[in-house]
């Protein structure tokens, strides 16, 4: 379905802001996950962002952006859902220099909807200034670009900290006075920010673990939504406890990133010996509860895209 008269993800992220609503991105790690994460977002009448990140098509089944984009059209339906592409990084979870103007430039001449540049592992400068060249890119068509600045833990490889402890020392986490300067000086639209959220393993040891329930420092986050202005992204979206996600989106975050939930239930179909279209019910299944229960987003399309 075509839609012509569609409101641009920019607004409608502006208006979830406005409504203290957390829109959910949704990662296709497989090609066929793209369909009934659709199904689901339209039958429970909600909206929400189909998303690809690099690892999604480096160490799982998405192939590329291209590839995601051809299947999106397929099943595509403005009136529920955009196409973002998520974390690129400018160097990635194995220290790989990453070129990110190609695969961004690709992307937005592919027509995604909004882009993601990850420059969080360089220095507060180099991310500004790698931020910076990317909004710089992305005018051209006008895509929002989010941006991340902190550390949401968990990609690397190698074993972390226990979680209680990396939450008590606060490792990672967005600091106050570098966000104040992020804000100002990246030019990005929508800034990805670790309060106590971590990324689900992606790792071939540890990528079917079951993830800890993270909590968030709402105070923490209360302030960064107050000094940058900007909408926040909330990444590592599988497994946050459900209280903190909700209070979440009282206080700034608008976009909640879920990858790890839906991936593990489409690859635990295959593992057991399923078909690609079972694996796909199983998507279906708990992307439809994940609306409906966990953020309690049944019927808001109307009031996001109004
Ligand atoms: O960018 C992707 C997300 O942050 C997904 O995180 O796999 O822990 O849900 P998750
Ligand atoms: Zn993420």
């Amino acid at each position: 379905m075509s839609g012509a008269s569609k409101p641009g993800v920019r607004q409608i992220i502006q208006r979830a802001r406005e409504l203290g609503v957390g829109i959910p991105a949704f990662n296709v790690a497989h090609l066929p996950m793209t369909e009934p994460i659709i199904r689901a977002v339209r039958d429970q009448d909600s909206f929400a962002l189909v998303e690809v990140s690099r690892i999604d098509w480096v160490k799982f089944g998405a192939e590329s952006p291209e590839a995601v984009m051809i299947e999106y059209r397929i099943h595509e339906d403005p009136r529920h859902v955009r196409l973002h592409l998520d974390h690129v990084p400018a160097v990635d979870e194995d220290q790989n220099k990453v070129d990110y103007r190609a695969i961004i430039t690709e992307a937005l001449e592919l027509g995604y909807d909004s882009v993601m540049i990850d420059a969080s592992r360089l220095s507060l400068e180099e991310n500004i200034r790698v931020t910076r060249e990317v909004a710089e890119l992305a005018r051209r068509t006008g895509a929002p670009v989010e941006a991340e600045l902190g550390a949401v833990l968990g990609h690397e490889k190698g074993p972390l900290p226990p979680y209680e402890e990396l939450f008590r020392t606060g490792r990672g986490f967005t600091r106050e006075d570098e966000a104040v300067r992020f804000a100002r000086e990246s030019g990005c639209d929508w800034l990805s920010v670790a309060i106590g959220n971590i990324h689900g393993a992606v790792g071939e040891a540890t990528k079917d673990q079951k993830k800890v329930e993270a909590h968030l420092a709402l105070d923490h986050l209360k302030k960064l939504a107050e000094v940058t202005r900007l909408p926040l992204v909330l990444h590592g979206g599988s497994g946050i406890r459900q209280s903190d996600m909700l209070a979440s989106m009282k206080h700034g975050i608008v976009k909640v990133n879920v990858g790890t939930e839906i991936r593990q239930a489409y690859e635990q179909v295959l593992k057991a010996g399923g078909s690609v279209a079972e694996a796909q019910e199983a998507t279906y299944a708990r992307t439809s509860s994940l609306i409906k229960e966990w953020f309690q987003l049944s019927g808001v399309r109307a009031r996001l895209t109004s």
